[in-house]
């Protein structure tokens, strides 16, 4: 059983990915500082696995904090790192803590993997890499634009971090993964998005706004050049999303990696609009989300969804679930969030 470090294993797509990590027979360790997430989460994981993740509260930041770790769980073969900051709007408030928090805990751990003999390390980087893009769908060749926001600048700098490393004669490989859209819940509505206060992602809105915890959704903007208007994303399925990081980890242990540095998007390859996104929901699962159109919102693209052939073909991944699976599994995590009375 291969041991592998998930940075940042509590929070949203982390927690998806150590189950998936556990299901396909791997050991997890989490690292997380619980600065997005908490400990519930772990217990979540365990009943849905019916293993218990070893978890580890700390911050990737201190590089002390992961040379302890290393020490005492030794035998990691593989890192996933989700650990970040990751809100736009906040990081143009914040840089410093954006480019502390992600450069830094990044930084940390490829200084630590040689030492430990760790083989590869996952990252988690973002479709925000290719900004406004001429053209749809993005490929992993089609050009990077200049980041819009500091939150995307460290994924930039991040991918061009891991390459000078790779490319200065490291011996490990790394997986570059761009996630479009991760919305969704694990269908066991064990563990889910919990976002801190007020949402700012479309589907923890939307839910809470079904549920009635906020009183109508805002449509930021209908005057896009998109066929209804308003803008269109590549929405994918939490876990399938989380599978593709089992892939992409299996690769580098099993020294099928084509390159040193391998870069793949993930998603559906489908554009979404967010007015076609809500009637999905509402014909899935019968409950009316009431939203009015407002303003455009600062900073957002228009459209950009993925061609995920390279995912398809070389990582041999897919995104299988439907949307309206996808829309009901949010919609049960929200109900199961009132059930236990968290929200
Ligand atoms: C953005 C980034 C993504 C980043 C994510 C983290 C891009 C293309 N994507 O995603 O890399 O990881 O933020 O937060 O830069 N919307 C509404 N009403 C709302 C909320 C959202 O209409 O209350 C709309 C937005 O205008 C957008 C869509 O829903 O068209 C999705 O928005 P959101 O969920 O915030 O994600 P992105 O902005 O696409």
């Amino acid at each position: 059983m291969d041991r592998i470090l998930v940075t940042g294993g509590t929070g949203y797509i982390g927690s998806h990915t150590v189950v998936e990590l556990q299901q396909a027979g791997y050991e997890v360790v989490i690292i997380d500082n619980l600065s997005n997430s908490n400990r519930d989460v772990v217990d979540g994981i365990e009943r849905i696995t019916g293993v218990r993740p070893a978890f580890v509260e700390g911050d990737c930041t201190d590089i002390g904090t992961l040379r302890k770790l290393f020490a005492d769980y030794p035998g990691i073969k593989g890192i996933i790192n989700f650990a970040a900051s990751k809100a736009v709007g906040e990081s143009v408030h914040k840089p410093i803590l954006y480019y502390r928090n992600n450069l830094n805990t990044l930084l940390n751990l490829l200084d630590l993997m040689e030492p430990n003999g760790v083989k590869g390390i996952v990252f988690s980087s973002s479709c925000t890499v290719y900004g406004e893009p001429d053209e749809n769908p993005v490929t992993e060749e089609s050009p990077i634009k200049k980041a819009t926001s500091p939150y995307g600048n460290t994924k930039q700098i991040s991918e061009e971090i891991i390459t000078d490393v790779i490319n200065s004669g490291a011996r490990f490989k790394s997986v570059i993964l761009r996630y479009f859209n991760p919305v969704g819940a694990h269908p066991s509505a064990e563990i889910g998005e919990l976002p801190n206060g007020v949402p700012q992602n479309l589907i923890p809105y939307l839910t809470q706004t079904a549920i009635g915890i906020r009183k109508e959704l805002s449509v930021f903007g209908d005057d896009y050049n998109t066929p209804d208007g308003s803008c269109i994303r590549d929405y994918i399925n939490v876990v399938d999303l989380a599978k593709a990081h089992v892939a992409a980890v299996e690769r580098m242990l099993q020294d099928k990696s084509e390159d040193k540095i391998e870069i793949f998007n993930l998603g559906t390859g489908n554009g979404v609009s967010v007015l076609q996104l809500i009637n999905v929901f509402e014909s899935a699962t019968g409950v009316k989300v009431p939203h009015k159109i407002v303003g455009r919102r600062d900073g957002d693209i228009e459209k950009v969804w993925a061609d995920p052939e390279r995912a398809n073909k070389v990582l041999g991944w897919k995104a299988t679930s439907s949307l309206e699976d996808t829309m009901r599994s949010a919609w049960n995590w929200q109900l199961k969030l009132r059930e236990r009375g968290v929200m």
